[in-house]
């Protein structure tokens, strides 16, 4: 007995004691240089304005460098935020923002990049083509992918932070989000691997899985429900009632419109993930009424997470009015 207490005071001793000497090792840098993707508007926009006012050098990635959101940015930074034209599904800007990060690193290098450029769309998968898919994965998974091997040296040199923002769609399987779901799953399990490689290196990953913050960003797509149904083939608008659609389309805005109305969670956790001496590897923003059930998702059993859809009135109106006219 009194051997089995002694090996767990000694155990819990190399714990606090391993805990210590690698908060010790994970300093920040504030000197160090961040870059962002998707800043014209958003969560990257807005981070990128938060870090140039706490000391970082930005290179802030511009889909459209003359666009008001970039000069938007320039007007209100100093010269430490930099404004980068970088299209993520685009070797050549990444090669040339890469270049032109390299000429003007401060000397604390790149500490940081944060994969924050991505789109979203809605659509049930049988309204939708193989381009929709392709185009969602281009930009929210490869288009990191890209930017992450490109950059990762840098990153590594300067022991520092690779971010990645996904969704609570990465692992909440729902009517509508196959796309994105598929291209944010992805993104994580790029980011999953990624750190148990770079943790090595002293390089550390951190996921930001922001919930429903429709109305704070640009990312809502708007569209009706006859926008979708004049796609279908004649097969289909048999099946998939046009007053459904409109109905999908109607609650779909609601539902988007229902969310948080400012970035503020998401762009501290986003801090927090690049300046704290100890990120976390997942940052989940939604209600608080929301965390349990979202917290508790991952590690339900799939029957009882598809049960969750019968519970809604939504799905059992949809289940009605299939092929009705
Ligand atoms: N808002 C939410 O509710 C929410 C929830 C979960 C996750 N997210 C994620 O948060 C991230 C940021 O989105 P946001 O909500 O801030 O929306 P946003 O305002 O639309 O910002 C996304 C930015 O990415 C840019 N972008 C699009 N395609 C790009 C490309 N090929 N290369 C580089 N940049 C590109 C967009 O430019 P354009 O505006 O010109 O297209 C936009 O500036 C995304 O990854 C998104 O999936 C958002």
């Amino acid at each position: 007995m009194i051997g089995l207490l002694c090996f767990v005071a000694v155990l819990l001793v190399a714990v606090v004691v391993l805990s210590l000497f690698s908060r010790h090792r994970s300093h920040v840098q504030p000197g160090g240089a961040i870059l962002i993707t998707g800043c014209d508007s958003g969560f990257g926009h807005h981070l990128a304005g938060s870090l140039e006012r706490r000391g970082f050098v930005v290179f802030a990635g511009c889909l459209y460098p003359d666009g008001t959101g970039a000069q938007s940015l320039v007007s209100q930074s100093s010269r430490n935020l930099k404004i980068l034209k970088l299209d993520v599904t685009k070797d050549e800007d990444v090669k040339r923002a890469k270049a032109v990060i390299q000429e003007n690193l401060p000397e604390e290098g790149l500490w940081a990049v944060v994969n924050n450029a991505g789109i979203s769309d809605w659509s049930e998968i049988e309204w939708s083509s193989i381009e929709d898919f392709q185009h969602m994965v281009d930009i929210n998974l490869f288009g990191a992918i890209r930017t992450s091997i490109a950059f990762l040296p840098l990153v590594r040199a300067a022991k520092g932070r690779m971010v990645y923002v996904s969704s609570i769609f990465s692992f909440f399987n729902c009517l509508n989000m196959a796309a994105y779901s598929v291209s944010k799953r992805g993104l994580e399990a790029f980011a999953d691997c990624l750190r148990v490689e770079v943790e090595s290196f002293d390089v550390k990953v951190s996921i930001i899985q922001p919930g429903n913050f429709g109305p704070a960003t640009n990312i809502l797509k708007m569209k009706t429900g006859f926008d979708m149904w004049k796609k279908l083939d004649d097969e289909k608008k048999q099946t998939f009632n046009r007053q459904y659609m409109q109905l999908a389309s109607d609650y779909f805005m609601s539902t988007c419109r229902a969310g948080f109305k400012d970035t503020t969670p998401v762009i501290e956790a986003m801090l927090h993930a690049l300046t704290s001496a100890r990120p976390k590897r997942r940052y989940l923003l939604v209600s608080k009424t929301d965390m349990l059930f979202f917290r508790l998702y991952p590690f339900l059993p799939s029957i009882f997470t598809d049960s969750v859809f019968q519970l809604s009135s939504m799905y059992a109106k949809r289940k009605e009015m299939l092929y009705a006219q």
